[in-house]
Order: structure tokens, then C-alpha cells, then sequence
């Protein structure tokens, strides 16, 4: 692991040549993928209304785990299909996933049409991923998930207790609407933290030996990385 011994001095130069070649080192390397969409109209790369919050709850719990968000438009023009979300969007999602394959194990995450890009691309269009990429997928976290009706509260096509939906009893996208009301806003770093712990116990439910690289890598050299990862 040669990023293990990076100290935070020698960020700089690392992120000015972002060498590809190291990075696909870093990628064979990663211990855990989180793969995340945020919600319509959310600024990239993973929105501000639940992404940054699960992030960083999952990363107290998982200090090696690198971010890997949808480059997706979160387009409102989107969300308006049967699908809640359109192909080209489907298709982002399945490239994150792709850049999360070098990772032993990959846990996702969506709110809004981020949810939908979740179900779609994980249980809906059956080809989106390969069965390699889907068989590490520990456990996926929906919030305001505008499928959440349609789909039971679970991705088609994909073991139920692997997702979870968060929805606020008074979200107007949870029972099959598309109204982005109070109850869609107001998720809480209280949800957050619980889904990241769950993810987390999805994670151990896996059984995969993790390298201890947590103790040794600089959690700001890591958040350089995810950074440097999301942009490549
Ligand atoms: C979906 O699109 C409609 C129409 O453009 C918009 O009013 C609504 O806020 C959007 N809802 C979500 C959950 O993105
Ligand atoms: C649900 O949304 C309402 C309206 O914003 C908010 O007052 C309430 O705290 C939320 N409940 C939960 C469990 O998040």
C-alpha cells in the first residue's frame, strides 16, 4: 500500500499530478466504496441535504472508506418518468459503481431521483451492472426515496435486507408524489448516523477481511483522495 505512507506534506505535489497510474494503485487498494447520488437540483458531487451527513458518519465508522459520487445531472426534468430518473443518469450511476470495482466491498447511497438511480441501476435495469460489481454491494441507504412506493420499500430484483429506505412519514415523495415538501427537506444527522451504522453492520454481515489501513493513513490525505478519485 503506497499511499499508506503519504504524510500530509506531500499532498500538494500528489494532487497537482494526480498521476492515473497511482490512482489505479489506490483503487486496487480500497477496502470499502461508498458510491453515492445526491437528490435533484443538489450540488455535485453528493448534494448538501443528506450526502455530506452520511459521508461523514460512515467515515467515523470506516476511516479507509473512499467516496465515489454519482456525476449525474440531478436534473428535475428527470424525475418525472416511470423510472423517476432517465438512462443517461442510470448510466453515471453504473460508471461510479465501475470505479468502485477494485474495492473489497461497496456500500451506496441516494436521496431523491438519487434513490431512484439507485434502484434503477442496482435492481431495475437488470444489465446496468455486472453480477462481480452487484455481489459486493454490502448494503445501499435510500432517503426521500421517490421509488419507495412503487418498489415496496426495497430495490426489485436485489435481497431486501441489503437496502433500507429512510423516509420521513410526512415526505411527499414517499408515497409515490414527486412534492418536495418539509418532510422531503428535513433529514437529520440523527438518520444519517443511523444508516451509517447499519451500513456498517452490513459491511461486517459481508464477512471480507478489511486491510487495517485506517490506523495508518491521514484522514486528510483520504479526504484528498476521495477528491482527487471523484474527479478522475
Ligand atoms: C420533480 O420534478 C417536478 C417537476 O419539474 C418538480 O416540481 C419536483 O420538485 C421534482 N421532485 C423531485 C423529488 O425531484
Ligand atoms: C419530518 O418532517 C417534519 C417537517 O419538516 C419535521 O418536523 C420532523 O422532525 C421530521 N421527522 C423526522 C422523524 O425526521
Amino acid at each position: 500500500m503506497r499511499f499508506t505512507i503519504l504524510t500530509t506534506a506531500s499532498l500538494a505535489s500528489l494532487a497537482a499530478a494526480a498521476p492515473a497510474q497511482q490512482l489505479e494503485e489506490r483503487q486496487g487498494g480500497c477496502n470499502v466504496g461508498f458510491v453515492f447520488a445526491r437528490g435533484s437540483t443538489e450540488p455535485s458531487p453528493i448534494g448538501f441535504l443528506v450526502g455530506p451527513g452520511l459521508q461523514s458518519a460512515l467515515k467515523r465508522l470506516i476511516p479507509s472508506m473512499i467516496t465515489f459520487p454519482v456525476g449525474y445531472a440531478a436534473s428535475i426534468a428527470t424525475n418525472v418518468s416511470m423510472d423517476r430518473t432517465d438512462a443517461a443518469s442510470v448510466a453515471e450511476g453504473a460508471k461510479a459503481f465501475n470505479k468502485a470495482a477494485g474495492c473489497k466491498v461497496i456500500i451506496a447511497g441516494g436521496y431523491s431521483q438519487g434513490a431512484a438511480v439507485m434502484h434503477n441501476v442496482i435492481g431495475l435495469k437488470k444489465t446496468a451492472l455486472s453480477d462481480e460489481i452487484k455481489s459486493k454491494i454490502a448494503g445501499v441507504a435510500l432517503f426521500g426515496d421517490t421509488r419507495n412506493k412503487q418498489d415496496g420499500g426495497h430495490i426489485p430484483n436485489f435481497p431486501n435486507e441489503k437496502a433500507r429506505v429512510w423516509c420521513n412519514a410526512s415526505d411527499g415523495v414517499c408515497g409515490g408524489g414527486l412534492n418536495v415538501n418539509a418532510g422531503h427537506l428535513s433529514y437529520s444527522a440523527s438518520q444519517t448516523g443511523e444508516a451509517a451504522k447499519w451500513l456498517d453492520e452490513r459491511i461486517k454481515a459481508m464477512g471480507v477481511e478489511l486491510e487495517s489501513i485506517s490506523a495508518v493513513v491521514d484522514t486528510s490525505v483520504q479526504v484528498a483522495l476521495d477528491a482527487i478519485i471523484a474527479s478522475a
